[in-house]
């Protein structure tokens, strides 16, 4: 609706300068700047580097995402962003960036969770959401499993890794097979060509009663067979038997999660929810269970500045009260802080 208001999302918790705008929950514009490629070479994000590259980044992104919208600053009328959780000087970047264009613009501020806002972006593609859903947000960073009552308010943490997150364990499963960083996208394709039933790995937690998850010990188990198998070993089969493992654990405890609080609909969101057969797996299982199964487009599902934005345009419409101008980046925001 034309009506609406037009929120700029800003994110910049890890390595990607993202900047979103909406209006309502149309997306006008999503602009990402990354700096994978600076890390690419060290096999993880390094901190420093990411920092200075946002600090390049910022204000060209902003620019081009208002010029991708055909808008101008003066239409903006909120600005929200991620104040945590995150890398600490990465998220001082977005948050000094978002604070100064809302003195600049007049307009009030958004200080969100970036982990309601991994939520609040499926709006962007599937409408409103259904209260309250159950969301599986799996990345490089976190993995967690959230009942969401309403994503302005309220959301609960039901479990989550006390180890690595699904998406580290698959960049340091590719690590050992030789497969560039961030691993997650080549072990997706390499597992095309493999079978997921070749080698029995480890679920880690699968039938603990808990919604928690563990992953290095499946990683320890992948990195021992290959060291094993030397030469001879089938990159294929091993991405495949290993991205079955994560899959299948991921999935059964997000319908146990499902069953036990009573809840009709399963969002999957993160970078790891780009996975092909996460994706297929969670259809099968939900068609099973009687379970919606919601999952973003990929693009949406990695760290962006529209989730940012859904998230402020949610808050915006709630009548939330916006952020003081001397809200801290709070790498370890909890997820039970929708907003600051
Ligand atoms: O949400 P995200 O962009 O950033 C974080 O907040 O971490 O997630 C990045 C993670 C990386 O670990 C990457 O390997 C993983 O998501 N990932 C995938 C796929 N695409 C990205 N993992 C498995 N399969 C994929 N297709
Ligand atoms: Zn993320």
């Amino acid at each position: 609706m034309a009506d609406e208001p037009i929120v700029l999302g800003i994110e910049t918790s890890c390595d990607e300068t993202g900047v979103g705008i909406v209006r309502g929950h149309t997306l006008l514009a999503d602009t990402i700047a990354s700096s994978m490629d600076e890390h690419a070479r060290f096999g993880g994000v390094v901190p420093e580097v990411a920092s200075r590259a946002h600090l390049d980044a910022m204000a060209p992104t902003v620019d081009s995402a208002l010029a991708k919208a055909g808008l101008k600053f003066s239409d903006i009328d909120a600005i929200a962003v991620t104040a945590g959780p995150g890398l600490a000087g990465a998220l001082l970047v977005g948050v000094a960036a978002a604070k100064a264009y809302s003195v600049g613009l007049g307009v009030p501020l958004y200080g969100v969770n970036h982990l309601a806002a991994h939520v609040a972006v499926d709006q962007l593609e599937h409408g409103p959401l259904p209260e309250p859903c159950m969301a599986l947000l799996v990345s490089g960073g976190h993995s967690s499993l959230l009942l969401v009552p309403d994503v302005t308010r309220e959301v609960i943490s039901l479990g989550s890794t006390v180890d690595d997150a699904a998406g580290e364990a698959f960049d340091k499963v590719a690590r050992v097979l030789g497969l560039p960083f961030p691993g997650g996208p080549h072990i997706d394709r390499a597992a095309r060509e493999g079978r997921g039933d070749a080698i029995p790995f480890p679920r880690g937690k699968v039938d603990d009663g808990t919604l928690d998850f563990s992953f290095s010990g499946l990683k320890t188990a992948v990195a021992r067979y290959v060291e094993k198998q030397g030469d001879s070993v089938s990159v294929s089969d091993v991405a495949a038997s290993f991205q079955e493992a994560v899959v299948d654990v991921l999935t059964r405890k997000a319908l146990q999660a499902c069953r036990a609080h009573g809840v009709g609909d399963l969002l999957i969101g993160g970078g790891v929810a780009a996975n092909s057969r996460l994706r297929a797996l969670a259809q099968e299982r939900c068609d099973a269970a009687g379970v919606r199964l919601r999952v973003p487009r990929p693009g949406l599902c990695t760290d962006n500045g529209a989730m940012v934005a859904a998230l402020g345009s949610n808050l915006v419409a709630a009548g939330a009260t916006p952020s003081l101008l001397d809200i801290p980046a709070d790498s370890s925001m909890p997820i039970t802080t929708v907003s600051v």
